[in-house]
């Protein structure tokens, strides 16, 4: 995200193959049939993606890469079209149309698009032997936030409680149900499937944390129930079909003015000011001063089922309490599933968490993410790497050092990883995981403050201080078993500008330029797909003034080289990526354009930055899903 939090998963396959979920390296096809899990696995991953993998021939970068640019534009390589698909304030089912002028209501907002696009999977129709059917199926977009100053005619003065729960209605996920006529996308309406998840619906909590003391507020003395989700970030999925929406600065709408804000509010960034979303002013909620417990119920991944339209979506508190960037799902050689996750802030942590069961697609798996184990990453300065378990009792996480159960270990989860010793890293956001080989890469975005006075200084995981670029790590797990509590690492490449005159920013990258890697994705060939987040008081400018507007690059993880693929209009963050089973369409959402550095829009001057992508007859630039393809129908990046 770009403001207010500038300095402060994923899939290999969207039709994926057993092997792309248990690692071929560590376990055959054959081998796992004849194992714990069971033939039916053969319906569901028994049709392999026709899209051709690593090996086949053809270079893997099979396209003409495209100039960095600074225009108000969506530009793609000759021969590809850019659609735009679901922009802010269309419907997601029948109804109710966008108003230029921002001028729909809370309850109008409510049904439709959110504002600020993130992490995104398409979930394809299939038949009953696993095939994809109908060129169609259901898109899952987050909406991490809000810009108020664009989302309502006279932006945030006159502040009310209609405008809070417009911004509440603005955030949080859609399911949209799509479907391919030619090459274009249409979004399908209306849709049984279509519907809205916001920042006020109703969900669950389960897992270890779920009913504890922490989490009971007097509107909920369950501790089980709790409305809403927040700034949902990127986002993963799982091999059943569910989707994993991640809430990353939470904080940020809660506000606590006692003047004395107790360190478990303090580590999370909860502070007297906010972010200035302003909802505590109407929604009682989040005053964390008088409301300390409805802090606990925010900052966990969340799990929705697209395909139940009436399910409630819950709050999954094995993976821990952090500011949740994304959560890559795969399958271990057992079948045990493991999702990596980062915590998007300077100097915080990579977690993994192992399940204590086996995925069988014959079972009831409704549970399965509640029990497990929550490891958190250190990296030893030898290239070794080792998952140290969060477990109460263990490794100093005991009552007197303030875990009296595994409930507060997950409450508390960066201050468990402070205890043990885990690696405090350069703002780790996305991870994604090669859809052959299983090692591991993760963006770390960037983090200014390496190195400064009272900081952690550079070590070999976080080689640069004042780190303006970022970087991207990549490990490999022992027997490339996910499971494994042993890894090897290294540098996979430190982003920069060879050109630049202080040697310790030039960087190691191989073709186009890029920095402040973000969104991260393996499609089922083998390319990684790396978008950046420049933040824009940044953006083309200083040690940013060669790389052009916020973009997408396609990478070779042999030779390390990237190729600019996208680029975005100004102002805008590229984030979010997702295939079509197919190959032949990629979706991916552009956030914020026309965003101005630091503060929230002009209600005034809402073009001021850009018009994207409606134009200037349009009103105010939105974020949207866009759909790219080739023009002659190929398979995209080949
Ligand atoms: Fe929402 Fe760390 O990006
Ligand atoms: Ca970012
Ligand atoms: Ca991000």
């Amino acid at each position: 995200m770009g403001y207010p939090y500038d300095e402060p998963c994923c899939n290999a396959s969207s039709n994926p193959r057993l092997e792309d979920w248990l690692g071929a390296a560590s376990l055959t096809r054959r081998q796992a049939l004849q194992g714990g899990l069971s033939v039916a696995l053969t319906a569901l991953f028994g049709c392999a993606g026709t899209v051709p993998r690593s090996g086949s021939t053809g270079p893997l970068l099979g396209f003409p890469g495209i100039p960095a640019h600074t225009e108000d534009a969506l530009r793609v390589p000759v021969g590809y079209v850019a659609q735009v698909l679901y922009a802010w304030g269309d419907p997601v089912s029948a109804g109710p149309a966008f108003r230029p002028d921002a001028g729909n209501s809370a309850e109008e907002q409510a049904l439709q698009a959110g504002m600020h696009h993130d992490g995104l999977h398409f979930f394809p129709f299939r038949d009953g032997a696993g095939g994809w059917v109908g060129d169609a199926g259901l898109l899952v977009v987050n909406h991490e936030y809000t810009d108020d100053g664009l989302l309502h005619p006279d932006g945030m003065a006159s502040w009310n409680a209609e405008k809070v729960r417009k911004s509440q209605a603005a955030h949080g996920v859609s399911v949209i149900e799509v479907r391919r006529r030619g090459n274009r996308w249409e979004v399908v309406r209306p849709s049984r499937y279509a519907r809205r998840v916001t920042a006020a619906s109703p969900m669950r909590l389960s897992g270890p944390a779920s009913g504890d003391a922490l989490l009971k507020t007097a509107a909920d003395p369950s501790g089980l129930s709790v409305l809403g989700t927040l700034n949902n970030c990127a986002n993963g999925f799982t091999p059943w079909g569910t989707y994993l929406t991640c809430e990353e600065n939470w904080n940020g709408y809660f506000v606590n003015r006692s003047g004395a804000i107790p360190e478990a509010q303090r580590r999370y960034g909860i502070s007297a000011k906010g972010a200035g979303y302003r909802w505590h002013e109407f929604d009682l909620r989040f005053d964390a001063a008088t409301q300390p417990n409805e802090p606990h119920r925010f900052g966990w991944v969340v799990v929705i089922d697209p395909f139940d339209p009436g399910s409630a979506p819950v709050k999954r508190t094995a993976l821990g309490r952090i500011k949740h960037e994304g959560a890559m799902a795969v399958l271990a050689a057992d079948g045990r599933v493991v999702v990596y996750m980062g915590d998007d802030e300077r100097f915080e942590y990579i977690y993994k968490f192992v399940s204590r069961d086996r995925y069988d697609p014959t079972l009831p798996r409704k549970d399965l993410l509640d029990h497990g184990i929550l490891y958190v990453a250190r990296f030893e300065p030898t290239g070794a790497g080792r998952w140290i378990p969060l477990v109460h009792g263990a490794n100093g996480l005991i009552a007197e050092h303030g875990f009296a159960s595994q409930a507060e270990v997950l409450v508390k989860t960066r201050q468990a990883a402070d205890r043990v010793g885990a690696t405090p890293m350069d703002r780790p956001e996305w991870i994604a995981v090669h859809p052959q080989s299983r090692d591991v890469y993760c963006t770390l975005t960037n983090n200014s403050q390496r190195g400064a006075a009272g900081k952690p200084g550079a070590d070999p995981a976080n080689p640069r201080p004042g780190n303006v670029y970022g970087h991207i790590l990549r490990w490999s797990e022992q027997n490339a078993d996910a499971a494994a509590t042993a890894f090897r690492w290294e540098a996979f490449l430190l982003c920069g500008d060879p050109e630049h005159a202080d040697q310790n920013k030039r960087g190691s990258l191989r073709g186009d330029l890029f920095g402040s890697p973000d969104g991260l994705w393996f499609d089922a060939r083998g390319v990684l797909w790396i978008q950046t987040d420049v933040s824009t008081s940044a953006l083309n400018k200083g040690d940013y003034a060669r790389f052009g507007n916020n973009q997408m690059l396609a990478c070779d993880p042999a030779s390390g080289e990237a190729r600019r693929f996208l680029a975005g209009p100004r102002g805008c963050e590229v984030t979010g990526v997702t295939a079509s089973p197919d190959g032949r369409t990629l979706f991916v959402n552009i956030q914020h354009p026309g965003e101005t550095a630091g503060e929230r829009s002009d209600p005034a001057a809402p073009q001021a930055v850009s018009t994207w992508p409606d134009g200037p007859a349009g009103g105010r630039p939105r974020s949207a899903t866009v759909a790219i393809f080739r023009s002659d129908g190929g398979a995209v990046g080949a």
